[in-house]
């Protein structure tokens, strides 16, 4: 690694933005003066360009550290602000949504048509008893119901818990449990790969036979028809979307809601088995969704065509397929699939079809592409692409290079954003019309930001010096907690850093000497597949839940393509053994944790092994099982209970 980040660093190669981009950008180089000299009026004034229904006086309150609450006295409406208010300016018939499905479907939603949408389908679940502060888990392909579904829970001021569809039965489960919530919006199914994905089902698994379990508190399940693939039905308890929302009134009234007023929980691995429910309200992450939306990807909403590829199962999706673009009354598409559904050449065909303007992606896919080779987007064109962003993980240099040459033409800017579903926006980025861009560097903090990289006692590292990323100021996106959890809130973010009040990322990250900053990858038990954030132990819980499974490691071993890649390392029980072929076994445990988890956390490899490597302590070593699952040699071993485990290992795994 560290020759690795070495070479990085020697990177030299800057690009400043064309004259024409720069003259027509959004974000300038005042933002950052403006932001030093009074960063909460700063704030301020972005959150003035939100519709407060009560104007608010107070900016910031943070009196009771970690605990923030930004522009505390105001009133708004979140899905007002992404819906009406531009309809009654006189933009109802700008396109919102250009969406396709993935075998060729296509449909133009107009802000008129979503609004109007969202305010029938918020009239249907306050029919349903669905009201201020209720939870509502989302359980959706990448259709255009899953953005009015959640604009219509937000419109409420219910709060959504958004699933991403590639979860197991298990997974929604805990996360509906854990949130309580009354209501799920799911759909028969999605297209992915060619195929039907059926979700209803999973969901009648989940809500199905909970034994000992805690009370079914699901009341209701609304369903869009989207693959009329065959569903069982509970009368009572299930409702069509197209039965009720096209019946329901499409007359709606915004009612105004407290700027700390909850907007959603979402989900996401942390060091321990059970996820963390990261918990927005609405103000503060609206204003800085917004915000970021406009300087970072420079939209110009009366002639740009923005495309997040996120699915909005993850904070990307959230923030950049349904708040931020649609505060700023932006046009995007909306895609279902796949990139290699029916063909490798799937996302380049829909940029020059619907003349892309702005991409944003994460760095896998673009490595995926780079794989397969520049003549299948050369055979499209990509000229309509101003500007690219990357977004989940670092971007090596060679595929930031590929991506600008390859895709943007050798013009368009690349912004490398780093955040985290916990900051809710984006933090660490270039601005496309000012900041000479490095390949492979996230660069700076956005105006407003405050960050730091410091070492284990919270003391500036200084440029030229690597140790870990910190975020020194409270930001009006932050989280305001993890669900019913607000210890686990205080212990895992801001313990570390409590004499100096950071909030800890969990990201190493260095500067260079120009003060840019480099990130390095998770310095805790968090692995980034395909810039999807997975937890070891998490997986490792769900391998020793199998009958074959007496123990198990988990580790994320570098992967060409993905990023990182899950490599598992397992003791076989000698029952199982006994009465079992252990051929095959390999390959049920990684079907298995697909199950229990879903899809993105299969493991690579899963490694059959007699030990594994534990101090003294009991301790897994797991950076020694990294070092063989990436092919390298052994690191000093000499903590080890066992200092002879290691070759024993070695050798079963070769
Ligand atoms: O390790 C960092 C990495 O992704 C983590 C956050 O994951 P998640 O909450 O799933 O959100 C991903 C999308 C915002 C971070 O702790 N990460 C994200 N963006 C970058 C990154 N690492 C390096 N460079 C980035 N641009």
């Amino acid at each position: 690694m560290s020759s690795q980040i070495d070479h990085l660093l020697t990177e030299n190669r800057r690009f400043a933005p064309s004259p024409e981009f720069a003259a027509n950008a959004i974000g300038t180089a005042e933002l950052y003066a403006q932001a030093d000299a009074d960063r909460e009026a700063f704030w301020a004034e972005q959150a003035r360009s939100l519709h407060w229904h009560t104007p608010f006086t107070e900016v910031l309150d943070w009196s009771n550290p970690p605990f923030a609450q930004w522009f505390t006295d105001g009133e708004l409406n979140v899905a007002y602000n992404c819906l009406d208010r531009h309809v009654e300016a006189g933009n109802g018939d700008r396109v919102a949504l250009l969406w396709e499905g993935e075998p060729g479907d296509e449909r133009r939603i107009t802000y008129a048509e979503l609004t109007d949408e969202v305010k029938r389908a918020a009239n249907v679940l306050e029919g349903l008893g669905v009201g201020h502060g209720d939870r509502v888990a989302i359980y959706m392909p990448m259709i255009p119901e899953a953005v009015a579904a959640m604009l219509a829970v937000a419109r409420i001021g219910a709060i959504h818990s958004v699933i991403f569809g590639g979860f197991s039965a298990d997974s929604l489960r805990s996360r509906i449990d854990d949130a309580g919530a009354k209501v799920v919006i799911t759909a028969d199914g999605g297209y992915r790969k060619g195929r039907v994905s059926p979700l209803k089902p999973a969901v009648d698994q989940a809500l199905g036979d909970r034994g000992a379990g805690p009370q079914e508190t699901v009341e209701h399940v609304l369903v869009v028809k989207r693959t009329g693939n065959e569903v069982s039905w509970d009368d009572d308890r299930d409702i069509w979307w197209h039965d009720a929302v096209p019946a329901a009134s499409a007359d709606h009234e915004a009612r105004p809601f407290p700027a700390e007023n909850p907007l959603f929980i979402l989900y996401t691995s942390g060091t321990t088995g059970k996820p963390k429910g990261i918990l927005h309200t609405s103000g503060g992450y609206l204003t800085q969704a917004a915000f970021t939306n406009k300087v970072v990807h420079d939209i110009h909403p009366e002639s740009d065509v923005f495309w997040c590829t996120a699915d909005i199962g993850w904070i990307t999706g959230h923030s950049y397929v349904t708040y931020g673009p649609l505060a700023n009354g932006a046009t995007q598409v909306l895609y279902e699939g796949t990139p290699d559904t029916p063909h490798p050449g799937r996302w380049w065909e829909l940029v020059e079809k619907y003349r892309v303007t702005i991409l944003y992606t994460a760095p896998t896919a673009i490595r995926s592409f780079m794989k397969l080779g520049r003549a299948i987007p050369k055979k499209f064109d990509l000229s309509s692409l101003r500007l690219l962003g990357s977004v989940g993980e670092p971007i090596n240099p060679e595929a930031w290079m590929w991506y600008r040459k390859i895709i943007g033409n050798k013009t368009a800017p690349i912004v490398d954003t780093w955040w985290q579903t916990e900051t809710g926006a984006i933090m660490v980025s270039a601005l496309p019309g000012v900041t000479e861009t490095k390949p492979g560097s996230a660069q700076v903090p956005l105006p407003g930001i405050a960050i730091d990289v410091v070492d284990d006692d919270g003391n500036r590292v200084g440029n030229g010096n690597g140790g870990l990323l910190v975020i020194t100021k409270p930001w009006p996106s932050m989280l305001r907690g993890i669900w019913g959890d607000p210890e686990r809130f205080v212990e895992t973010y801001w313990e570390k850093f409590q004499k100096q009040g950071y909030y800890f990322a969990g990201d190493g990250a260095r500067l260079d000497e120009d003060g840019d900053v480099w990130f390095l990858g998770r310095v805790d038990d968090v692995m980034n597949v395909s810039g999807h954030r997975l937890s070891t132990t998490e997986i490792e819980s769900a391998l020793v839940g199998n009958e074959a499974v007496a123990e198990a490691a988990v580790v994320g071993a570098s992967d060409e393509t993905t990023g990182q890649a899950v490599v598992s390392f397992v003791i076989i029980k000698e029952s199982y053994l006994a009465a079992h072929d252990p051929e095959g076994l390999a390959a049920q445990l990684r079907s298995w944790v697909g199950e229990q988890i879903g899809a993105i956390a299969r493991p690579r490899d899963v490694y059959i092994v007699g030990e594994l490597p534990k101090t003294r302590s009991g301790k897994i070593m797991r950076r020694l099982l990294r070092d063989v699952a990436e092919g390298r040699e052994v690191g000093d071993t000499t903590t080890l209970a066992d200092t002879a485990v290691m070759s024993i290992i070695s050798a079963q795994v070769k």
